[in-house]
């Protein structure tokens, strides 16, 4: 009889990847797809899973900061201050990586992104690999990034080896990446650590949002196949939607409880294109907190799959 896909059996996760598989990974953001970061062919099987570009680096996941500090040349004072504050955690450092960190996995770049995730399940399996995984978001490239052990399972079918189910993600939308590579860091992405979290134990760049900076982020991403259109205020978001057949729209006011929100946010996505919604309206929070977050993936989701460049 035929293996289960999804599961909870972390010991066969592990063999899995020893073997150069692809396993599914819960964390607290979302859901990875990942593969042995020290075996080329595994890491290879990652983008081709994907249908994501070469040069798009992924992120390298770890079991404590004393394993991330192997895998750079030089481990910054900002990388050990905020890993030693938020990990585990929804937090990617990037630093000069080491010189056996694969360039297939950074893309071709001479850095390194770094996690610790806030998983137990996580924590476990990467505790008994005692190595790095590469891990990106476990969805098709550019589409809305999996929540649940049953999105990854929807979304790559059986060209992953095996799924662990931790559960729904708690945060919901991917890590905060920093670039602690300079003397000042610098946010890169937006995510489940704020900002303001991040500015209590370091300085940032004045241009702490330069999100062009970082490689492989596109204007489209996290689209589901509906048309997405933003708006400040629900009064607005109403009005604007008169006109519609109600039947294939769906407004969600993001801004009243945007924790809440954040922690179903691609599920909701998903489920518009499962229930034939055309037109989603999404009534945005405030640009701070978490919002900040919200207000990027949104954005992005907004540009839609066809302006998605694949
Ligand atoms: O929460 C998360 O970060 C999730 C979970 C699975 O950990 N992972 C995730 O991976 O969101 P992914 O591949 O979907 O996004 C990783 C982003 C890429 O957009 C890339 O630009 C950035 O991380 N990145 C990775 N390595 C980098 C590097 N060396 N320098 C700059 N940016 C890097
Ligand atoms: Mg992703």
């Amino acid at each position: 009889m035929s293996q289960q896909v999804i599961g909870n059996d972390v010991d066969r996760a592990l063999e899995i990847l020893r073997n150069g598989g692809l396993v599914g990974l819960p964390t607290e953001t979302v859901y990875g797809l990942a593969a042995d970061a020290s075996q080329k062919k595994a890491v290879a099987k990652i983008f081709a899973t994907k249908g994501r570009p070469n040069s798009h680096p992924l992120i390298v996941h770890v079991a404590s900061i004393e394993v991330a500090r192997q895998l750079c040349s030089l481990w910054p004072h900002s990388a050990e201050l905020l890993g030693s504050t938020y990990w585990p955690g929804p937090l990617s450092v990037v630093v000069n990586k080491a010189p056996d960190v694969l360039v297939e996995v950074t893309g071709g770049h001479q850095t390194v992104a770094l996690r610790v995730p806030g998983h137990v399940m996580a924590i476990e399996l990467l505790t008994h690999f005692n190595g790095g995984l590469a891990a990106p978001s476990a969805n098709k490239f550019g589409k809305v990034s999996p929540t649940t052990a049953q999105h990854v399972l929807d979304d790559l079918g059986t060209s992953v080896d095996y799924i662990l189910d931790g559960g729904p993600c708690a945060v919901g939308l991917e890590s905060t990446i920093v670039d602690c590579c300079g003397d000042i860091p610098v946010v890169l992405r937006p995510g489940g650590i704020t900002t303001e979290d991040i500015q209590k134990v370091v300085a940032l760049g004045v241009d702490e949002l330069g999100i062009s900076r970082a490689p492989g982020m596109l204007p489209a991403h996290y689209a589901p196949q509906c048309q997405v259109t933003l708006f400040q205020e629900l009064a607005e978001a109403m009005r604007a939607s008169e006109t519609f057949d109600a039947a294939t729209l769906r407004v969600i006011d993001a801004s009243i409880n945007p924790l809440v929100f954040a922690s179903s946010m691609y599920a909701q996505l998903r489920q518009c294109d499962i229930d034939g919604i055309k037109h989603l309206r999404v009534v945005l929070p405030d640009a701070i907190g978490i919002g900040l977050a919200i207000r990027d993936r949104l954005t992005k989701a907004a540009h839609g799959p066809k302006s998605q460049s694949r």
